[in-house]
């Protein structure tokens, strides 16, 4: 788990500095947490961890030295860290952190969906409840599913969709355990990691004739039939395949 990788060379890069403190003790605390957070950063760098981990790796102690200096009660760290465990906690296991689609790429996901036809759509990590609840208003003749595994966000879900229980509901749990046979639509906003085991399950339970849509992560080696481009703030893709 990269987690445990970043803990690790975090720790490593603390003891290659603890010998140059006790044969320079003249230098100052800020030069050795600079350091300390250079080696750490190019240790990231060089055991091959994704480009996004070098800039953590890098803010990690001088962040905590900036931290101790403010001289905040230490319960506000711990209410904190308990609200980031409720919204992030899962995410070191999933690799999925919780980040929102946008306006543009909702609306070009109601233009994919049946004007008067019934149909199922799932948001696989339905994150707040957003897209689902403005698709549902968009879409009066669709049944809108979303499941999602962290409790903060599932609950924001819960309460938006409360009074549209009928044809938009929100359900508390694991993405890998919903059968995709029921759904005309699967729609999912991940993250690189899961998309190769995702498609695998798609091609198992997944109808013949239902649409699935990814946005931003592609299958790898896997061609989609159609790719919208949209012009919003992350540059989204929508990789659409008809199984
Ligand atoms: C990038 S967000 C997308 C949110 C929403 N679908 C949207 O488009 O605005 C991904 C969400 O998937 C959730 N998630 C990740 N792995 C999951 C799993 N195995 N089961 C259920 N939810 C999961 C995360 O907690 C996160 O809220």
């Amino acid at each position: 788990m990269p987690i445990i990788k970043a803990l690790m060379i975090q720790l490593l890069s603390c003891l290659c500095i603890i010998p140059l403190v006790v044969l320079f003790p003249s230098q100052t605390i800020p030069a050795w947490i600079l350091l300390q957070a250079i080696l750490a950063a190019v240790i990231s760098h060089y055991t091959k961890m994704a480009y996004w981990w070098i800039p953590m790796q890098l803010m990690f102690l001088p962040a905590i030295a900036v931290a101790l200096t403010l001289k905040i009660s230490p319960m506000w760290f711990g209410v904190c860290f308990f609200l980031l465990f409720l919204v992030y906690g899962k995410t070191f296991k999933t690799q999925v952190p919780l980040y929102l689609s946008s306006s543009e790429v909702t609306k070009a996901l109601a233009s994919l969906l049946p004007r008067k036809k019934n149909f199922t759509f799932i948001d696989l990590g339905c994150g707040c409840g957003g897209l689902l609840s403005t698709l549902h208003a968009l879409r009066g003749n669709g049944n809108f599913y979303g499941i999602e595994a962290a409790p903060i966000p599932f609950l924001i879900g819960k309460a938006r969709t409360l009074f549209n229980k009928a044809n938009c509901n929100i359900q508390w749990g694991d993405l890998w355990k919903q059968d995709l046979a029921h759904y005309d639509v699967v729609y999912a906003y991940l993250s690189p990691v899961p998309m190769p085991t995702l498609w695998e399950k798609v091609c198992q339970e997944m109808q013949p004739g239902s649409l699935f849509i990814s946005n931003t992560f592609a299958v790898p080696g896997i061609a989609p039939e159609k790719i919208i481009r949209l012009n919003d703030f992350s540059g989204s893709a929508l990789y659409i395949w008809r199984i």
